[in-house]
């Protein structure tokens, strides 16, 4: 078995990364929260939002609202027009080979859903494997055990180490002939592990086993090219890359696209409908029935512009810099312990502070100002590896700054204090 690989790591920044400049661009972190400067650092549930993705959905609203796909007017053709562009934005954002292997659903969620419900459940056979990895989110395992109620197959979990790595020798161990499907997130929402997601795929399909990857927590922390990875559905968020909620995209090679059902029936998934035969659209649009989140796509759409602005690279290297930083920063504090120490990661920090609740803590942090989430961040199996009930997670995002980390340090300090 080859080494594990580092994903990407761009080597150097082609320029300084203007941290107050971004910040500029981001209007809700202009604003005090119990009296103090607010300091956002729960990133990793929902990112915030550049002017340039609010002024698009206002202006969507104010003047382009129109349904698309359906209509000869004016309005009609500049909204689909919008519609569409940002698809193209997010084939390029990805490096998809064409448009038809963008599909908009809500999140990415629904696309581990329609995968599953549309790919996996049509094939699987009982006895037959699904294999997940223990850091998955609910959402990358509920969906599996609803396929393998219906038909019989088994979900196969690959274990941690005690950093929040992925033991590759058991995952190797685990890929046997039974194994009709992986699905596998590439960083970890509660602990910041990035997996050697492009190994695990060549692993896989060494096997003629196709690969699912949960790219929600990687999109706006570096450069994804799916063609590289060669992974074959990889899904994502808009609300966790800067975009708006209630849109994301399933990416599928097209020639399983091509072969799944229709995950919904109804308008726009059709070319042609009768009592007796209904002629399903090409893709993308059998997947995407109904009228969709016009407006989330289009925000979707300048989100993607201002990650390309910004350089992703350059993201990469400063939040590298920011996760150092903060790492050592909360190890001084006495009695912290961080769960999740893997030799990959991303801007997450999460930890336990003696015998305190993580709710406690975070609610003291709010009087301060500084927004954490506590709890088990839709990752049960993670809390139970680690032997935790929950744990407070600080997650960074591009415009964060070593100042708010020392402001974060001195919050969990006084929350120490007050429970001495
Ligand atoms: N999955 C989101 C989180 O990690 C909501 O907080």
């Amino acid at each position: 078995m080859k080494a594990a690989a580092e994903m990407y790591a761009p080597a150097t920044s082609r320029r300084s990364f203007d941290v107050e400049r971004v910040r500029a661009d981001f209007p809700i972190l202009n604003q005090t929260v119990n009296g103090k400067p607010l300091i956002y650092l729960d990133n990793a549930a929902t990112s915030q939002k550049p002017a340039k993705v609010i002024e698009a959905l206002r202006r969507y609203y104010r003047e382009e609202n129109s349904n698309i796909h359906r209509g000869v007017h004016f309005l009609s053709q500049k909204a689909t027009g919008e519609y569409e562009g940002a698809r193209k934005k997010l084939c390029s954002f990805i490096n998809a080979r064409s448009t038809g292997e963008i599909i908009y659903v809500r999140g990415a969620t629904e696309a581990i859903n329609l995968v599953a419900h549309s790919f996996v459940q049509e094939q699987i056979k009982p006895g037959e494997e699904i294999v997940i990895s223990e850091m998955e989110h609910h959402s990358n395992i509920v969906p599996w055990q609803i396929v393998c109620e219906k038909t019989g197959a088994k979900l196969k979990v690959v274990p941690i180490n005690d950093k929040g790595e992925i033991i590759l020798e058991e995952y190797e161990k685990m890929l046997t002939p039974k194994v009709k499907f992986v699905s596998i997130v590439y960083i970890s929402n509660s602990l910041g592990t990035v997996n050697p997601v492009k190994q695990m795929i060549e692993m896989a399909h060494e096997q003629d086993i196709p690969v699912l990857i949960d790219g929600a927590q990687a999109v706006s922390h570096a450069r994804v090219d799916v063609q590289d990875l060669d992974c074959d559905f990889f899904v994502f968020s808009g609300h966790k890359m800067f975009g708006p909620t209630g849109i994301g995209v399933l990416y599928g090679k097209q020639e399983h696209l091509e072969k799944m059902p229709p995950y919904q029936g109804g308008g726009d998934m059709i070319k042609s409908v009768t009592f007796e035969k209904t002629i399903y659209n090409e893709l993308p649009y059998k997947f995407e029935a109904g009228t969709p989140n016009i407006a989330g796509a289009i925000g979707l759409g300048y989100a993607v512009d201002y990650l390309n602005d910004i350089n992703l690279d350059d993201v990469y290297i400063y939040e590298q810099d920011l996760l150092a930083y903060a790492t050592e920063a909360v190890k001084k504090v006495d009695g912290l312990r961080i769960i999740g120490t893997a030799r990959h990661k991303t801007a997450v920090v999460s930890f336990m502070l003696e015998d305190v609740h993580p709710h406690d803590i975070g609610t003291i942090i709010d009087s301060e100002g500084v927004a954490i989430r506590t709890g088990h961040h839709c990752t049960q199996p993670v809390m139970q590896r680690f032997g935790v009930p929950a744990t407070a997670r600080a997650s960074f995002a591009l415009y964060n700054t070593r100042d708010e980390v020392d402001a974060l340090v001195q919050s969990i300090n006084k929350a120490k204090k007050v429970f001495q």
